[in-house]
């Protein structure tokens, strides 16, 4: 399927995601000291087997919460992905789990979602929105495909709080992750590194998380719920899907 025309963001994430597919399983959680293992089930905690029966998964990057969402809740997912070369490990970590039956992978932009109003019945999407140009409409994109009454969720990274676990924070993401990334994944995962904790921090000075909060709700969705992780390192979401 072609991918509808890309805008700047897009271009830059899918430059930055495509020579990591290799590496990424392993390092998201060695960099991360095992959290966003933690912080996908808190996410994926969300999702009511039986009633979202058909799930999508935005943002699937290798398949790893799309693989964890039919294991647990015993939906049907379908992974979505602006990356081709992060689908394309997805596509072998599926197999490896014996479960093409029932997660499909699709290359596509949460901008511009090729589903019908209504056409899932829970949604989840990870890491995202710091790549999107226009995160409130996105997020009106995303619910619009969940039928009334399913389950929204999301896992992003956090800004801790001002004071002690910030500067902590920031000692890591500015001096130890870039090093920690050369040394484990060579010169792209520097790169990445370098750019997650500025890539962070600029996204809640301009998107505070009171702001996300209140997009969710004017995006259609209610019960609008929130936990912070690790000391304000990770933030979960979830809440309904609106009648209109
Ligand atoms: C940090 S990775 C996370 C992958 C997966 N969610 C996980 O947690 O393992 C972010 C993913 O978002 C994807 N992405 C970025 N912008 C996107 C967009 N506009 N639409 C769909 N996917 C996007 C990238 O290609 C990348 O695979």
């Amino acid at each position: 399927m072609q991918v509808p025309a890309l805008d700047e963001r897009n271009s830059f994430a899918q430059r930055l995601f495509a020579p990591l597919p290799a590496h990424y399983d392993s390092l998201a959680e060695v960099l991360s000291f095992g959290q966003n293992r933690r912080w996908r089930r808190a996410m994926v905690d969300h999702l009511a087997p039986g009633r979202d029966k058909v799930v999508l998964d935005v943002a699937a990057g290798t398949a790893g919460i799309s693989l964890q969402i039919a294991d647990r809740t015993g939906a049907r997912v379908v992974g979505l992905d602006l990356t081709r070369e992060m689908l394309r490990y997805g596509l072998a970590n599926v197999s490896a789990a014996g479960l093409d039956g029932r997660v499909t992978l699709l290359n596509g932009r949460a901008e511009q979602l090729p589903f019908a109003d209504a056409a899932v019945d829970g949604l989840t999407f990870s890491y995202l929105l710091r790549y999107v140009a226009d995160p409130q409409a996105t997020l009106a994109e995303l619910a619009r495909v969940v039928r009334p009454g399913g389950t929204i969720a999301s896992l992003e990274f956090l800004l801790p709080p001002a004071g002690f676990w910030r500067f902590w924070w920031r000692g890591y993401t500015r001096l130890v992750l870039p090093v920690a990334g050369l040394i484990t994944g060579g010169r792209q995962w520097y790169q990445v590194g370098r750019f997650l904790g500025p890539s962070i921090a600029g996204h809640y000075r301009r998107y505070p998380l009171a702001w996300t909060v209140e997009a969710w709700r004017q995006a259609g969705i209610r019960d609008v719920s929130c936990a912070v992780m690790s000391l304000g390192g990770g933030l979960v979401m979830w809440g309904t899907r609106a009648s209109d």
